[in-house]
């Protein structure tokens, strides 16, 4: 006999599960046998893949961009359906969730942090008052103001411009001098709404010291307040004035130490910005000849790229289970069961325009996945948006898993007219 989602339970409250991550959250509740639901926009709904569409229990139609109404709506949907948990699946939502679960009774992030984890500012200031190593910033208005404060020098040279509220790395620059700060300022206020929902944006312009080394991600699932650190991921991203993610790897190579240090400070940022009850990404960068890490950013959610699928392939850790059971009160798996490694390239364009043709070789140990097809434009690469595939490779250690990948996307084929 076959279950249907359904007749299942305890169930979940995902807000907003159409990113990369609600295709790992829909698989990992399958697992632990829970019924998901969906609260978003009707027509957002409708464009949903069928395999999303087809693997939820239900759907709380609202308007998320009307905090009082989503509210409302979400409230008497969970009188009526009962979920024991509700999960944030959408950077710009994860508020929203928060305020949800203490309006019905859920376990959930601290509700007065919660803008913390998706304003950039407030997330400075949270990084502040907490103690976290990060970088140092200023907010701007506007660009006559980034360059009297470019021009104090105060945060040194070059600077790092980007919108308080964003992801995929739009609107983010790296610039040296006062030259391009104006031009990086009006890419920072380009989006006054975000897609497909429309909620708007602060168009607050925010500046920071440029931290110089690697990057690394390290993803923290926290239950009752109490933080359980995932596997580090080292990130790999385009150099120069847009920096687009170009891949990750798991693990990311460092030693014992420097990998447990990592974890606590993104531990750290996780509590700060009010994470008590579901996972938080974080993104941190170590200056050369330190071993202090920086944290870039954090968010109280699931971490896109298909990461979870990188972690998962290289330790058996799903990050979206552990998520899973957080938002639901309980201890979350957190141990590996394996000992492999995985590595994500993505393949970037040269520049934008038509895409005239593309094709990765199929390669042994590898899977791929192509997102445009001849014919689709091409936007510009300034930001992730600009990607045409990637290809995930799998390996006894992380250097080979990282080859293997960077080889198949080098001899992948890309033609942009
Ligand atoms: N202060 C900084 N110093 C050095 N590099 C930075 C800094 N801020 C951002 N970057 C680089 O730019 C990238 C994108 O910035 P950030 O993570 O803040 O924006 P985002 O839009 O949230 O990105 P994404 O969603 O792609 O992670 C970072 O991953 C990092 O490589
Ligand atoms: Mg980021």
């Amino acid at each position: 006999m076959t279950i249907g989602a359904g007749l299942r339970g305890p169930g979940v409250l995902v807000i907003e599960p159409m990113g990369n991550a609600g295709r790992f959250l829909t698989e990992a509740a399958d697992r632990l046998g829970l019924r998901l639901y969906a609260a978003t926009h009707k027509e957002v709904h409708d464009a949903y893949p069928d395999r999303l569409r087809s693997a939820l229990a239900g759907l709380c139609a609202t308007d998320l961009t009307d905090t009082a109404r989503a509210l409302d709506d979400m409230a008497a949907f969970c009188r009526l359906h009962r979920p024991a948990g509700v999960a944030a699946c959408f950077e710009l939502f994860t508020p929203l969730a928060a305020l949800l679960a203490e309006r019905v009774g859920l376990p959930g992030n601290d509700p007065r942090l919660a803008r913390a984890a998706r304003n950039k500012v407030l997330m400075a200031e949270a990084f502040a008052a907490a103690g976290v190593p990060a970088p140092r910033w200023a907010a701007a208005r506007d660009a006559a103001q980034a360059h009297r404060i470019a021009a104090t020098g105060g945060l040194g040279r070059p600077l790092v411009v980007k919108p308080a509220e964003q992801g995929g790395s739009w609107g983010v620059s790296v610039v040296d001098g006062p030259g391009p700060l104006g031009a990086a300022v009006a890419a920072a206020q380009r989006f006054t709404h975000a897609r497909p929902h429309g909620l708007r944006l602060d168009t607050t312009v925010l500046l920071q010291e440029y931290v110089p080394g690697p990057e690394y991600s390290c993803d923290t699932v926290v239950a009752d307040g109490v933080a359980h650190p995932l596997p580090v991921v080292r990130k790999d991203t385009t150099p120069g004035r847009y920096r687009i993610e170009t891949g990750h790897t798991c693990p990311a190579g460092l030693d014992e130490e420097l990998t447990g240090i990592v974890q606590a400070t993104a531990a750290r940022a996780a509590l700060a910005v009010g994470i008590r009850n579901g996972i938080a990404h974080t993104e941190l960068k170590i200056p050369p000849g330190t071993r202090t890490p920086y944290v870039i950013e954090t968010g109280a959610r699931l971490p896109g790229d298909n990461l979870c699928e990188v972690v998962e392939a290289a330790t058996g850790i799903s990050e979206a289970a552990a998520h899973l059971q957080a938002v639901l009160g309980r201890v979350p798996d957190t141990a590996p069961t394996a000992a492999g490694a995985a590595s994500i390239r993505f393949l970037l364009p040269e520049r934008g325009g038509v895409l005239r043709r593309a094709a990765i070789p199929a390669v042994p140990g590898t899977h791929s996945e192509l997102y445009l097809r001849p014919g689709d434009a091409v936007p510009e690469p300034a930001d992730s948006s600009c990607r045409i595939g990637h290809v995930v490779a799998r390996a006894g250690t992380a250097e080979r898993a990282r080859d293997v990948a960077a080889e198949v996307v080098a001899r992948s084929r890309v033609e942009v007219g």
